[in-house]
């Protein structure tokens, strides 16, 4: 089977620019997918990503792409120019196509209040097309990711349908959170050009005024994907379909769960260049070293019997942190345990964990900010990993947690789902623990049974070993996404 043509675009991308688990995804899949084929070269792939203010600022070394200098794209209001600057992924041979706009996207952060939000995803996308034109590369598969590609599906059916070189290109969508869809205003439709296009976006939101990125994405996509098989059933439903289900079960056909994949070149504690101390299942000393690195990192007083409890998180209601007021405080009053948090996000769970700290501050650690190194070192570090979500498309840190024997605690819903089995201390199978109901009782009770099989030191080793054994490689998860590519391509 001959190599696919693929090109690969998203708003983030690690470790160029990353708020979450997506940047993750587009670096583990794309890595991979450069290298899939056994017998040869992997696929072509090229990855666009706006070219930000801060990796701009990285000193990364570009060079620009022969070929896609000083490309202009006409909005109606605006004449956008743009340039095409590559670097290779690290450790890969798939490049990176950086759009190089500064108009928008020199800027502070990688998303923006601006009133031209919806104009800088909306380049992004024709930057993709434009770009693949300039250099007569006619993708497979065009693989969006999330709202901020939500457009590209429509570009190519409309504004670029003439141009033959796309006849046989197929575009995929992933949903990886459907909590944020890029509503604005229908006024964007002029904006983004589309304004001759009324017919092709989703009607209801026209009658109430607005355009939608992500369900354009949805009515056009030819295929629509998510990050889990269990998120890819709830979005279907009411409860948390975020108003899209009707829509989603419209297109039920086309729409399939994908697991993420984890990149074991970056989240492997025998090998992670960014904690000092690095051990296995078959060797667990380094992790009890990390534990004390860690604490001390954070200035707790260490003991190894005293539990610890990790957070890695963006603090936004979906991680479900609420369900902490009625239940983490009984803990640590009664516990010898530490909690180790880093976060940022909303200014109510900042607060919130700042006065866990400032009550608690020989038990708790917080770190508020975006910290890659100190991610990697909680990971490492802690006992027990907590992830109550609320919903969770799939969720990445669950299985780094696996991998880092740091048997979690999640919810089960989504991804968190289909990537943690139950503990049974009786058969000694299982991974984690996990809970039902969305509430502090649950949380609490679930917390409780932790505690008490940490008790149980041999059974823990082999709870921690059952983890760490688990395999959610891309190389396992990935060629789901080629087979569907395939299907699409009949390549
Ligand atoms: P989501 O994408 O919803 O945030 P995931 O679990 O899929 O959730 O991925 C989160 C990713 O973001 C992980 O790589 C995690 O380590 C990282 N991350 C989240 N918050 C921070 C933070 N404050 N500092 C460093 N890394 C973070
Ligand atoms: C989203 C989701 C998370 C998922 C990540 C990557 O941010 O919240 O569950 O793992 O995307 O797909």
């Amino acid at each position: 089977m001959r190599p696919l043509r693929l090109a690969l675009c998203a708003s983030e991308v690690a470790p160029f620019a990353k708020t979450g688990g997506l940047a993750d995804v587009l670096l583990g899949l794309g890595r991979w997918l450069g290298r899939e084929a056994p017998q040869g070269p992997g696929h072509d792939v090229r990855i666009f990503l706006p070219l930000y203010r801060k990796i701009a600022a990285s000193g990364l070394a570009t060079q620009p792409l022969a070929g896609a200098q000083d490309l202009e794209v006409r909005f109606p209001q605006r004449t956008i120019r743009f340039s095409i600057r590559t670097a290779p992924l690290p450790q890969s041979e798939v490049l990176v196509h950086f759009v190089d706009c500064k108009e928008l996207f020199d800027r502070d952060g990688i998303y923006t209040e601006d009133g031209d939000e919806p104009l800088r995803f909306a380049l992004l996308s024709r930057a993709v097309l434009e770009t693949c034109q300039r250099l007569r590369w006619a993708p497979d598969v065009v693989h969006c990711n999330d709202w901020h590609t939500g457009l590209l599906p429509l570009y190519l059916r409309t504004l670029y349908a003439w141009d033959r070189m796309f006849a046989a290109t197929k575009s995929v969508l992933t949903i990886h959170n459907i909590g944020y869809q890029g509503l604005f205003d229908q006024s964007t439709l002029d904006v983004v050009g589309l304004g001759d296009q009324r017919a092709h976006v989703h009607h209801g939101d026209l009658r109430d005024g607005k355009l939608s990125f992500l369900k354009t994405g949805v009515l056009h996509a030819h295929r629509v994907t998510t990050v889990s098989k269990t998120y890819a059933r709830e979005i279907q439903t009411a409860e948390h379909g975020m108003g899209m289900d009707e829509l989603l079960r419209g297109r039920s056909g086309d729409l399939v769960g994908i697991v993420n994949g984890v990149d074991y070149g970056e989240w492997n504690p025998a090998a992670d260049p960014r904690i000092p101390h690095h051990y296995s299942a078959a060797d667990l000393g380094g992790k009890a070293k990390m534990k004390a690195a860690m604490l001390q990192r954070f200035q707790l007083p260490h003991d190894p019997r005293a539990p610890v409890f990790g957070v890695v998180s963006r603090l936004t209601a979906q991680k479900g942190f609420e369900l902490f007021a009625d239940s983490i405080p009984v803990f640590l009053q009664r516990e010898d345990m530490r909690l180790c948090v880093l976060g940022s996000g909303e200014d109510k769970h900042e607060k919130y964990f700042q006065w866990l700290r400032d009550t608690w501050p020989r038990k708790v650690g917080l770190y508020r900010g975006f910290q890659e190194d100190l991610a990697h070192w909680i990971e490492a570090g802690s006992d027990v990993f907590l992830m109550p979500s609320r919903f969770e498309p799939c969720g990445l840190n669950q299985m780094y947690s696996l991998r880092y024997g740091t048997p979690p605690i999640v919810r089960r819903t989504g991804g968190l789902a289909d990537t943690v089995e139950p503990w049974d201390p009786a058969s000694r199978t299982g991974t984690g623990f996990l809970f039902d109901e969305y509430s502090s009782q649950a949380l609490a009770g679930t917390i409780d049974w932790a505690l008490r099989n940490w008790r149980d030191q041999k059974g823990w080793q082999q709870l921690m070993k059952n983890g760490m054994q688990k395999d959610f490689s891309w190389d396992r998860q990935g060629p789901e996404y080629v087979a569907l590519y395939r299907s699409l391509t009949g390549a």
